[in-house]
């Protein structure tokens, strides 16, 4: 459907602060036309401490909802009227529906991984998982994979309190489960991936920009031969720890199928459309455009300076 810009037209916002780099807008209208609803998503700069601000504006205007990125994430959390528990247990929201003039919020990273790494055709029940880092997308992922019924959650990180935090957190909500936690050295890690079933990447390490990445990546040796690696990253599409793991025969999830499935899960919560199976393919293409038009704006930018 093409948008009408009528009055049924549905609208909806991405805020953040800086949003130079954000694809999501442009994802999210591709969507909508992929499930042939009447509507439309664009970018608004909301600078920390204007949120109720915008939260006030956006219920006069009769915003259908809005999109969040950083700083926002956690900042909304006191504005909503309904929100999923685990998403207000770790702060971490990245989408609010406004009902009525009730504002209802959900995270969707943690969603978005899980549904990954079930496309893949794999199995979460009774799995042991590694979780590599403790930033604000490990514990929705981990919270995620959980409700699936894994059996044993390892999670280290370079900070360890931030692991323990998590750890602590899942092991109060899921009694059944075991949980570990530690420094993300080499030696942890390589004593932890034997037992692991499933590796899942949650830090900054290996992306593109980043001048850091993984110092040793033979824990990827150690891991049983039909375990399989799922990492945030979707830039690079695959990151040496993937490219690494691929090449031991080990099967890899990129954080392409994260973001690409939040797109599905996003059509539901915001306009209760259930995309076509096809919807992967769409989203990945309009994700794949959408990087390649911020690539040619910072070109232009060098070249212009403007
Ligand atoms: N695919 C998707 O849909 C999707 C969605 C959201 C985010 N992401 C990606 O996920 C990644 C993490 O996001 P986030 O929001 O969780 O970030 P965050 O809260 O800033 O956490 C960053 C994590 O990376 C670790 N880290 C950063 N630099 C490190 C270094 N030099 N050595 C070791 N560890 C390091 C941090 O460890 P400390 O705790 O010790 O600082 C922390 O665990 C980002 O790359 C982001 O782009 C992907």
């Amino acid at each position: 459907m093409q948008v009408k810009f009528d009055s049924d037209m549905k609208v909806f916002a991405q805020i953040g602060d800086p949003l130079e780099h954000s694809c999501t807008s442009y994802i999210h209208n591709s969507m909508y036309a992929l499930g042939n609803v009447n509507a439309v998503n664009f970018n608004v700069v909301i600078k920390k401490g204007e949120l109720p601000q915008f939260v006030e504006a956006a219920k006069v205007m009769h915003l259908s909802g809005f999109g969040i990125t950083m700083p926002h994430k956690t900042d909304i959390i006191p504005l909503l009227d309904e929100c999923d528990e685990f998403s207000r247990i770790f702060n971490s929201v990245n989408h609010v529906k406004i009902e009525n003039g009730r504002l209802i919020g959900k995270g969707m990273d943690g969603l978005g991984m899980r549904m990954a790494i079930e496309q893949a055709g794999i199995s979460l029940q009774g799995k042991r998982i590694l979780i590599l880092g403790a930033g604000s997308v490990t514990g929705p992922i981990a919270a995620e994979l959980c409700k699936r019924g894994v059996s044993a959650v390892t999670i280290l990180n370079r900070t360890i309190d931030k692991a323990k935090i998590i750890a602590d957190i899942l092991r109060e909500n899921f009694p059944a489960l075991k949980t570990a936690f530690g420094a993300m050295t080499a030696e942890e890690m390589e004593h932890a991936a034997p037992q692991s079933d499933l590796v899942v990447q949650c830090t900054s390490l290996g992306m593109d920009g980043s001048c850091h990445d993984f110092e040793s990546l033979h824990f990827v040796s150690l891991l049983p031969v039909d375990a399989a690696v799922a990492d945030v990253i979707f830039l690079p599409r695959k990151t040496k720890l993937l490219l690494e793991a691929e090449r031991l025969g080990h099967k890899v999830i990129n954080g392409m199928g994260m973001l690409c499935n939040q797109q599905k899960a996003m059509m539901k919560f915001f306009l209760d459309v259930e995309l076509p199976d096809s919807f992967y393919d769409d989203a990945e293409e309009a994700l794949m455009i959408a990087t390649a038009m911020r690539e040619a704006r910072h070109y232009r930018i060098e070249r212009n300076g403007r």
